[in-house]
């Protein structure tokens, strides 16, 4: 009933009718998403014939990259684009976070989710083959305002998670709360903890403090490894921050990051990246996977060359000058829309060095969240509403909304 034979004609018109009905990020006036199109300047429409897109003929060839290549040997088939995917790696783990040069491995995974449950899986198992711990003595701790894929990972790899509560103003975790967890956790049984600090979090683009987490587990004297989970911000707060960034493979005590460049990066869905330090990633090596060339340490099995192709395209067409301009520009439409809410006398969080301005809902009408695309904290009981200055979110598109805000907030006399 549901599978019709169709010609090629329905197929096109059935397609792009479909990509009527989804959201047009040019065309609408959607500021809350993180998302936009595709990068355009690898992606853009003129260039999709077959001789001049690299990526479409990738996807063509199929290519899988199954497996981890960064380590042992691969599935010679695809030895071509696996070697750019290394490069991928290289350039995140050593241009851009500033590790030593062939010290690290990684992949693209799926997502963000993906490559933090992949940490968490590294070091549950890590803990176990070191320690014999068990795993009711091994737990996630990350902050309140952690993505949700640190409870997926934890309950899909049957470990605790214990919460760190932020300020509710500054978004910040405290030497204090950090302690509270983990004295709670050690009260459970808890002796291993794989600690996620965030480089961006996903509503607030808050930045988590490595000292504060370092220094309570460190006082209280467990063991545990750290992951960053740079999923949001590792295509952008390295270079919003600059020389100042200090959250990167300099320091030692970090042993891996996830980036997703299917965010910041505006490469198609699919492009996470899952970065380690080495000797630690064959903790996750599924020995059963015996027809993979080298075996396979990663969470996924099957997965598309051309994602890499994608990410290592846009990587190269900015290099990093062109690309700690674009991040300049977006630091600057930031600046400006916190400047407006500051004179609407709207109160708001921003990171310093972040694009994502999260206001409170006081101030923030059902109408103009339904009309901008204003994400919540919350569907159900929305505390505050974001806007993130993604490549779409041009004046153009920010000053409707600030007018039409400054209206509101006349008539609720928020505004003298
Ligand atoms: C900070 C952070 N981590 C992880 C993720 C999960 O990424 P994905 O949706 O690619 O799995 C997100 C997604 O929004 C995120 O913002």
């Amino acid at each position: 009933m549901n599978w019709i034979k169709k010609s090629q004609q329905e197929i096109n018109d059935k397609i792009f009718l479909a990509l009527t009905h989804n959201v047009n990020y040019q065309k609408e006036s959607i500021i809350g998403v993180p998302a936009t199109y595709l990068d355009e300047k690898v992606f853009t429409k003129d260039k999709f014939t077959m001789s001049d897109t690299p990526f479409l003929s990738t996807l063509l060839q199929n290519p899988n990259h199954i497996g981890c290549h960064t380590l042992g040997s691969s599935e010679s088939f695809f030895a071509g684009t696996q070697a750019i995917e290394r490069e991928v790696i290289s350039i995140c783990a050593e241009d851009i976070l500033k590790g030593t040069i062939d010290q690290f491995d990684g992949y693209i995974a799926s997502g963000g989710t993906e490559a933090n449950m992949q940490a968490i899986w590294m070091y549950r198992n890590y803990f176990q083959s070191k320690f014999k711990a068990k795993y009711s003595e091994i737990a996630v701790i990350c902050s309140t305002d952690s993505h949700y894929s640190m409870a997926k990972g934890a309950n899909i790899l049957n470990i605790s998670i214990y919460k760190v509560d932020v300020d509710f103003e500054t978004r910040e975790i405290s030497r204090d709360s950090v302690l509270k967890a983990i004295r709670q956790a050690k009260s459970e049984g808890i002796n291993y903890f794989v600690v996620v600090a965030n480089m961006m979090t996903t509503m607030f683009g808050s930045v988590d403090s490595i000292e504060v987490y370092v220094d309570a587990v460190q006082e209280e004297n467990v063991e545990f490894k750290l992951h960053i989970d740079a999923a949001f911000g590792g295509f952008y707060y390295p270079f919003s921050k600059g020389e100042n960034n200090l959250i990167n493979f300099q320091n030692p005590i970090i042993s891996s990051i996830t980036l997703d460049a299917h965010k910041m990066a505006q490469a198609p869905y699919g492009t996470g990246i899952f970065l380690a330090r080495k000797n630690l990633i064959h903790y996750t090596t599924t020995q059963e996977a015996s027809y993979v060339e080298g075996e396979d340490c990663t969470l996924v099995g099957s997965r598309s060359g051309a994602n890499a192709i994608a990410i290592w395209m846009i990587l190269s067409t900015y290099g990093p000058n062109g690309w700690s301009e674009k991040i300049f520009i977006l630091q600057k439409r930031t600046d400006y829309l916190c400047d407006q809410l500051r004179a609407l006398k709207v109160q708001f969080y921003r990171h310093a060095s972040s694009n994502i301005v999260t206001m409170k809902e006081q101030y923030i009408s059902k109408e103009i969240a339904t009309k901008f695309g204003l994400i919540p904290d919350n569907h159900h009981d929305p505390k505050w509403y974001k806007i993130v200055v993604m490549d779409h979110v041009t004046l153009e598109k920010l000053n409707p909304f600030l007018e039409k805000l400054k209206e509101q907030l006349k008539d609720k006399m928020y505004v003298d």
